[in-house]
């Protein structure tokens, strides 16, 4: 039986709190879902959790106390864990294997701690989305376009570790992959490029 057209991307929560920079990426993995009429749950929030109004605005957005292994406990074939560390690429095909996919709700690091483990150790199946690091954002705007759009991973055109150009004096390299835009610049939630600024001004004046 082939899955459900409509998808569901799950994040789930695995930092202690939600900070900007991941708020701006959920809200624009919980738009481009919408969009594409499928469901954004984010998973395992605290009881504590108040969801950003902006979030809670969005149709497609779900909150949801409840853990992914509780979730789908009974339905565990249906859930493809993105898994920097599995040995299988995506591929359209797990379009209709899986009506799931489940993202680990964490900041990039550079390098890489493998966090995603977490999400391994409860027996989800797993797919690599290529070697290199992407921020949540884009790994779901990857498989969407792998498994929604049925483009094959090494047809979309990605952006490795762009170089951020603020003006004459100022530019930050992102250690990250993204997809390339129709501008030629990395698809980026809105609002990071002002938010990295920001961070990259405030940083460099701790220093003194
Ligand atoms: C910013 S990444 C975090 C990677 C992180 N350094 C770690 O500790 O695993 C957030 C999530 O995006 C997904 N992801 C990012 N790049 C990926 C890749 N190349 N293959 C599969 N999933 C990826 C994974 O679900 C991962 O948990």
């Amino acid at each position: 039986m082939s899955s459900p057209k409509q998808k569901t991307y799950i994040v789930e929560h695995l930092d202690p709190d939600l900070g900007q920079w991941s708020e701006l990426e959920y809200l624009a993995i919980a738009k481009e879902t919408h969009a594409a009429q499928g469901t954004f749950l984010l998973s395992s929030l605290p009881t504590a959790f108040q969801v950003p109004p902006a979030l809670s605005q969005v149709p497609a957005f779900k909150p949801e106390r409840r853990g992914v292994e509780e979730l789908y406990a009974a339905d565990k074939s249906r859930v493809c864990l993105l898994d920097p560390a599995a040995s299988r690429d995506l591929s359209p095909d797990d379009g209709d294997k899986f009506d799931v996919f489940l993202f680990g709700g964490i900041l990039g690091d550079e390098p890489p701690r493998d966090r995603t483990s977490e999400l391994r150790k409860k027996g989800f199946e797993g797919r690599r989305l290529g070697q290199t690091q992407m921020t949540t954002d884009t790994a779901v705007r990857v498989t969407r376009m792998v498994v929604e759009d049925k483009i094959p991973l090494e047809k979309i055109s990605y952006l490795d570790f762009p170089e951020l150009k603020f003006n004459d004096h100022e530019s930050t390299e992102m250690p990250f992959r993204y997809v390339k835009g129709q501008d030629g610049k990395p698809v980026m939630p809105e609002g990071m490029i002002e938010l990295i600024q920001k961070d990259a001004d405030k940083s460099i004046d701790d220093l003194f």
